[in-house]
């Protein structure tokens, strides 16, 4: 069976002031449906460009698509039209963003945020919805993500709730329309270690009980041993390696997956910098 998302053979371009700076050289990577997908890559190796190309939110110029195919459920999303296209974006495939404060406008409450998300995701979809129903899956969607109390969340505005509380609103956010597949870019980096363990731990959750596709882009192979199966490693806009992830992290093969393999901080004291695994 062909996966939910298969990127195949991307190239991406950047062209500023007529200087052209390739950034993606022909990545491919599958979702499959349910699964538990990583990318994970050093800063500027070309992990939210390649968020961006499959969310269709590059902008077209500066970047151009040299190649390369993005299959969604067996269509090609480069070549579909704009209108099917936006009909994905927030509904089938969404996205849990990474910094809640720049994500989240101050001067609205949660809940007319989610009611607007929701509203738009609806008209996308052709699909009528009260007000009152709009406002019952808001509290119902808060509760999943393990809001205590929904409807006091729902009435705060962001800078009443603690960090943790906003990437949850996030998720929930991404949440709102149902979606098949999520994309998550760096959650929980700007909270400390222990709350971005929780939300790891809650989006996993979230995506087995509801049987989500998760697409986790990080920089920190942490993150991918606790929510990943399969792992996609990239370095400088190439996937250098790929595998099952307790594979790449007992016998990485390429000399780069190694070094970053090295470079995870170790609770035990210090890094595995200078040992064996860096030298083999
Ligand atoms: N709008 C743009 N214009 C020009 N170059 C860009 C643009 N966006 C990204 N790039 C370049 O593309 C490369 C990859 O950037 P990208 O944002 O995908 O990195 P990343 O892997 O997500 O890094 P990080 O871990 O820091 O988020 C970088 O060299 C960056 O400078
Ligand atoms: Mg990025």
């Amino acid at each position: 069976m062909s996966a939910l998302l298969s990127v195949r053979n991307l190239s991406v371009e950047f062209s500023t002031y007529g200087q052209v700076n390739k950034v993606l050289h022909g990545v491919s990577l599958d979702v499959p449906e349910r699964s538990q997908i990583a990318l994970v890559g050093e800063s500027g190796s070309g992990k939210s460009v390649t968020m961006k190309a499959i969310m269709g939110l590059l902008r077209q110029p500066p970047a151009t698509i040299s190649s390369g195919e993005i299959f969604y459920d067996g269509r090609d999303l480069l070549t579909l039209a704009p209108r099917e296209r936006l009909k994905l974006r927030g509904t089938e495939m969404s996205m849990v963003f990474q910094d809640p404060m720049s994500s989240l406008n101050p001067v609205f409450t949660i809940a007319d945020q989610m009611r607007t998300i929701l509203k738009y995701a609806d008209r996308r979809l052709g699909r009528a919805r009260s007000r009152a129903a709009r406002m019952q899956r808001v509290h119902e969607v808060l509760a999943q993500v393990r809001m205590r109390d929904p409807e006091r969340v729902a009435k705060s505005y962001p800078i009443m709730l603690s960090g943790g509380m906003r990437q949850r609103v996030l998720i929930a956010m991404a949440l709102l329309s149902e979606p098949r597949l999520l994309i998550a870019d760096e959650p929980g980096t700007a909270l400390d270690v222990t709350t971005q363990a929780q939300i790891l731990k809650l989006l996993k959750d979230l995506v087995e009980e509801r049987g989500l596709a998760l697409l986790m882009i990080t920089h920190n192979l942490g993150v991918v041993r606790e929510t990943s199966s399969y792992v996609y490693v990239m370095n400088k806009g190439v996937v250098v390696e790929e595998g099952a992830t307790a594979q790449i992290f007992d016998a990485p093969k390429d000399d780069y997956t190694k070094a970053l393999i090295a470079a995870v901080p170790r609770l035990t004291g210090g890094t595995r910098f200078g040992s064996k695994v860096v030298a083999a």
